[in-house]
């Protein structure tokens, strides 16, 4: 099958690459900007590639949601399979992508948007077909969990941590979207797309760690927690899904713990299947191309679709999960919540809350920093 490839940065030129060598694959055009086009293979036309019947695939990896998703809608149309890396796409556009591909009779896979290499969607989406899946999430972005742990291990503060991270190409110059969770929650978006055939799109919360401080980390480090930023996504009882990211402190012998650098953790719980864990590259060039490669494999085998085809976009529900808290705020503003535990010192009050639910503690978070109050908080896992 051959794959035309749009964009050529970072992933699509492992894309292509790769493609040279696969079994079954092979390299077809390459969508460049205009005036990029400075090799044989690059082209500028997206419409050139979807009137050509050599291509059987397109593997989008441009990134952004326009025009990626014109250009996705017109090679579905064109009876092109297709793949992509791209989070924010599939996370905007995942319903309406789906449902074009079934009109069409071809693919659309997605599984290095979440997690990069580690194949979590992948094997999510085959779990659910016969396993009911209880709870999925994990370690979804590396650069925070560089962070974090050079601020646990290496007692970096969280300027030195971010200003690493960038040096290493970890962090963009703009980190916005991974410090703040939403890197994290475009991935657990897909992932309960995927395990629940509900793409939540609103109702979601993400507190990420631009709040964190040296401080806070010796704080819980002295207690034996190891802080991570966790994504997390499930089924309530009533059928509708929870799905949030937040700072999460775990005891020494989490797998989570064990996660290093910048590495990935996903897991998910199947009723039968119990507890399954990855570990992997999040991120990088080859361990996303990859990722791209094993879907475009995965549709030579006959595999055409992620999502069930009663996937629908749909409110999530963050009240009926209920958690401890660990939360650093000023003095001032404790009595804001029900402490199970409390230690003040110079106006700074440290406090363990009593049970809570996701969507009152984060609700807490906004109101108490909308009246000027600074904070920071973690769930307290197992
Ligand atoms: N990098 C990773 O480790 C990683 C991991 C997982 C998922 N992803 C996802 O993979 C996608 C690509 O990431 P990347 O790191 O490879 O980004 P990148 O290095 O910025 O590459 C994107 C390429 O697409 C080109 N492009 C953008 N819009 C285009 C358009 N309208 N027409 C033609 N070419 C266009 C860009 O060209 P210009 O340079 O001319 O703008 C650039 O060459 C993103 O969705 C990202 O979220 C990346």
């Amino acid at each position: 099958m051959k794959v035309a490839v749009l964009g050529y940065g970072v992933v699509g030129v492992g894309v292509y690459e790769m493609l040279g060598k696969a079994q079954g694959l092979e390299q077809g055009p390459v969508l460049v900007r205009p005036g990029k086009a400075d090799a044989p293979f690059k082209v500028t036309s997206i419409e050139e590639i979807c009137a050509d019947p050599s291509v059987g695939a397109v593997a989008e990896v441009m990134g952004g949601v326009s025009p990626a998703f014109e250009y996705a809608a017109a090679a579905l149309k064109a009876g092109k399979h297709f793949v992509t890396s791209n989070k924010a796409l599939v996370a905007a556009k995942g319903v309406e992508l789906k449902a074009l591909a079934e009109e069409n009779g071809v693919a659309f896979l997605f599984s290095a948007a979440c997690g990069g290499g580690v194949p979590f969607l992948h094997n999510l989406s085959l779990a659910r077909r016969s396993d009911r899946i209880q709870s999925l999430g994990g370690i979804l972005n590396g650069t925070t969990n560089y962070m974090l742990d050079a601020m646990q291990r290496l007692g970096m503060d969280y300027g030195q941590a971010l200003a690493d991270a960038q040096r290493l190409g970890y962090a963009e110059a703009d980190p916005t979207a991974d410090v703040s969770g939403l890197d994290a929650l475009r991935k657990i978006m897909l992932a309960c797309a995927v395990a629940y055939d509900r793409l939540p799109t609103e109702g979601l919360l993400n507190e990420g760690i631009e709040n964190i401080t040296a401080a806070d980390v010796a704080h819980f480090r002295g207690r034996g927690y190891t802080c991570r930023l966790l994504a997390r996504g499930g089924q309530n009882p009533d059928g509708s899904v929870y799905a949030f990211v937040e700072p999460v402190l775990l005891r020494e012998g989490a797998a989570e713990c064990s996660v290093l650098e910048n590495y990935n953790l996903a897991r998910y719980e199947g009723a039968c299947a119990g507890p399954m864990v990855f570990i992997g590259q999040g991120a990088g060039r080859w361990p996303t191309a990859s990722a791209v490669l094993r879907d475009l494999s995965c549709i030579l085998q006959g595999q055409r679709a992620m999502l069930g085809e009663s996937c629908r976009q749909a409110k999530a529900d963050n009240a009926a999960l209920e958690q401890l808290y660990y939360v650093r705020l000023p003095e001032a503003f404790a009595g804001r919540l029900e402490a199970e535990s409390a230690e003040t010192e110079n106006g700074v009050a440290r406090l363990i809350t009593k049970p809570m639910s996701v969507l009152k503690m984060h609700g807490l978070a906004r109101e108490i920093r909308a009246a000027g109050g600074e904070l920071f908080f973690a769930s307290i896992g197992g």
